[in-house]
């Protein structure tokens, strides 16, 4: 009897916790674009010289990625993973994109802390959004700003993009891996 019901109570343990993994898989897959999504509108409303807009929407996509890595380092710890069984003949593809993507998320990273230290350390000299260019050490800091912009953009979007390309490649022909 006792065998019995701490055979179910591991069942159950081992059950729940892959259904979890697998909605915190789903999560991360939605934070991570809807991140990228904030990025784009962010970077359109620089473009169009909103700069209120601006920092509100990359602050918003910053917190998103943020999610998206506590999530996926959860996902991670709970052993979830998935392996890609699909036709062989994409294989050496798919690991391309797979390895691009997590050389690229790690990058991401650093690149997003610099622009982000760039852009406060900007604000900070100027003290508000509109004296940018009245300040010379807040332009000095916001041209580097930008600078770091060049590589944190691209960079951040093709993770969110392949990010979601992987998840639906897994949706498709992944295996879950229990460990
Ligand atoms: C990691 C997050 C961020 C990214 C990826 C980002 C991206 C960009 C990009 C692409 C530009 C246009 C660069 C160009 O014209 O060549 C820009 C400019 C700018 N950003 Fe950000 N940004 C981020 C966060 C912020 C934050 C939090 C603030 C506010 C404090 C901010 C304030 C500005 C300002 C004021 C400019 C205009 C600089 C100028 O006068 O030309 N950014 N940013």
């Amino acid at each position: 009897m006792w065998a019995y019901c701490l055979w179910q109570a591991a069942h159950f343990i081992v059950y729940t916790g892959a259904m979890l993994a697998s909605t915190i898989n789903q999560w991360s897959v939605i934070t991570i674009v809807l991140s990228g999504i904030a990025l784009i509108i962010g970077v359109y409303f620089i473009g169009r010289g909103n700069r209120t807009q601006h920092m509100r929407f990359m602050l918003l996509a910053s917190a998103l990625a943020t999610l998206f890595l506590v999530l996926y380092l959860t996902r991670l710890g709970l052993g979830y993973e998935k392996k890609y069984a699909g036709p062989a003949e994409w294989k050496p593809a798919y690991y391309a994109l797979l390895v691009s993507h997590i050389i690229l998320a790690a990058a991401n990273l650093p690149l997003a802390l610099g622009a982000l230290f760039w852009a406060r350390k900007g604000l900070q000299a100027a003290g508000s959004l509109d004296r940018v260019d009245q300040v010379p050490a807040a332009r000095a800091a916001f041209d580097t700003h930008k600078r770091w912009t060049r590589w944190t953009v691209p960079v951040w979007l093709y993770v969110a993009i392949t990010g979601w390309v992987i998840y639906v490649v897994l949706e498709q022909y992944g295996q879950v891996m229990t460990r």
